[in-house]
């Protein structure tokens, strides 16, 4: 340090080493040669110069936590867990929670579970663009993407807490449920854009890769499905909204007209959503079967589809004709039977399906990119035959 440093430098360089420190680290870390784009149709994409895989594991870790967690959120709505406590942010008015009054009591276990993990979850979202600026991601949509992810998962925890102080109020639980699917949904998407099946695309559909012929058929067979995926993947996203509002209606807000209209139009809007993923998963089994990077989620989507609408049906059948009243403070699970089981695992298959449909819109938009935009512009002059 010269003479001439500041008083502000001095005390930045002992953080600044740090931060050289575990770039160097990371760089380290997440450097392999089959890292590096090979072709020059590799290097025609902005990814730096290897794939950060500290990045992926790091979001795709948190993207399972996140999804471990709407699973536990789900069992709390259906048991009704969220009175057991009735105090947030603190555990029972304590600064952390018991964990042996938890193993005691199912209601406070997943209750607490859910919040627990919640909270992991946002120190996972904030360590994200750290590492990513760490191990040095050069391209801007990933790391702006990455820079979001700590804001994005403040309005569902924030909306959580307001659930429990609100008395389990059904607008905040529905837009609670709506937050958290647009989280999950960014932070799967940076697992996506970092992964080896991202990387590895520009090898096998890059210019240098494919025969112009072969090119032409790929760019033929997947315009348009990029769009229809999108819409697909926010046709999924409104049906897991609409299926929060008949499940949130309680006697004194909304009680059985809530729980009717909700489950009418849910169930219509299961139709649209069932029509146009099947569509989607149908072009791609029939058109694109030999991209095995498609196929794979797109055979997920429709296997899922089938599962779910089978569960929706079951949940439906079993459930209560009027919702209850929610009960002040309650020691335990308020519900519990198969309907409270058949409604957890159905909420937990329509996660799933976003995540899936989301997963294979980012590789159609990927591989289209890659393969070029096909022009059906039709030959000028010669001959029509
Ligand atoms: C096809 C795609 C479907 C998806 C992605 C989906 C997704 C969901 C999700 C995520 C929830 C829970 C929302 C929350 O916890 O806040 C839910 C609730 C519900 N869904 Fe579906 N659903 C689908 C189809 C269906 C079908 C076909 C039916 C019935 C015929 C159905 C019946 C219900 C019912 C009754 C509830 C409320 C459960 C309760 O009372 O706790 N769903 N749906």
């Amino acid at each position: 340090m010269t003479a001439g440093a500041t008083a502000r430098e001095r005390w930045l360089a002992p953080g600044r080493s740090v931060f050289r420190a575990l770039r160097f680290l990371m760089t380290r870390v997440t450097l392999r040669d089959s890292d590096r784009p090979r072709s020059s149709a590799a290097t025609a994409v902005p990814i730096g110069s290897a794939r950060p895989r500290a990045v992926h594991r790091l979001a795709f870790a948190t993207a399972a936590a996140t999804f471990a967690g709407i699973v536990t959120g789900g069992v709390v709505t259906s048991t009704e867990s969220g009175r057991v406590d009735t105090n947030w942010p603190s555990f029972d008015g304590n600064v952390l929670p018991s964990f042996s009054a938890m193993a005691q009591n199912d209601g406070l276990l997943v209750e607490h579970g859910h919040r627990l993990l919640m909270a992991s979850v946002g120190l996972l979202a904030l360590a994200i663009p750290i590492v990513a600026r760490c191990c040095g991601e050069s391209r801007r949509r990933v790391r702006v993407l990455a820079i979001c992810l700590p804001f994005l998962v403040l309005p569902p925890a924030i909306l959580g807490g307001l659930t429990v102080l609100g008395g389990l109020h059904p607008a905040l639980s529905i837009l609670h449920v709506a937050v958290a699917m647009v989280f999950v949904s960014a932070v799967t998407a940076v697992s996506v854009l970092t992964s080896r099946v991202w990387f590895e695309a520009a090898e096998r559909y890059g210019a240098d890769s494919l025969e112009a012929s072969a090119r032409e058929r790929l760019a033929k067979n997947i315009s348009g499905l990029p769009a229809i995926a999108a819409t697909a993947t926010a046709f999924i996203w409104v049906q897991i909204v609409l299926g929060a509002v008949p499940r949130h209606a309680t006697a004194d807000v909304g009680g059985s007209t809530m729980l009717m209209v909700g489950n009418v139009v849910h169930i219509v809007w299961a139709f649209a959503v069932v029509t146009i993923a099947l569509f989607l998963a149908g072009r791609v089994l029939g058109r694109l079967s030999k991209v095995a990077d498609l196929l794979r989620p797109a055979a997920g989507l429709f296997v899922l589809l089938l599962v779910q609408v089978f569960l929706g049906f079951a949940t439906f059948i079993s459930q209560p004709k009027a919702p209850a009243p929610v009960v002040d403070e309650h020691p335990g699970f308020v519900a519990s039977g198969s309907h409270e089981a058949l409604a957890s695992v159905h909420q937990a298959a329509g996660v799933l399906i976003l995540l899936v449909s989301l997963v294979l819109t980012l590789r159609a938009f990927r591989i289209r990119d890659l393969c070029g935009r096909f022009d059906p512009a039709p030959a000028t002059g010669g001959d029509p035959a």
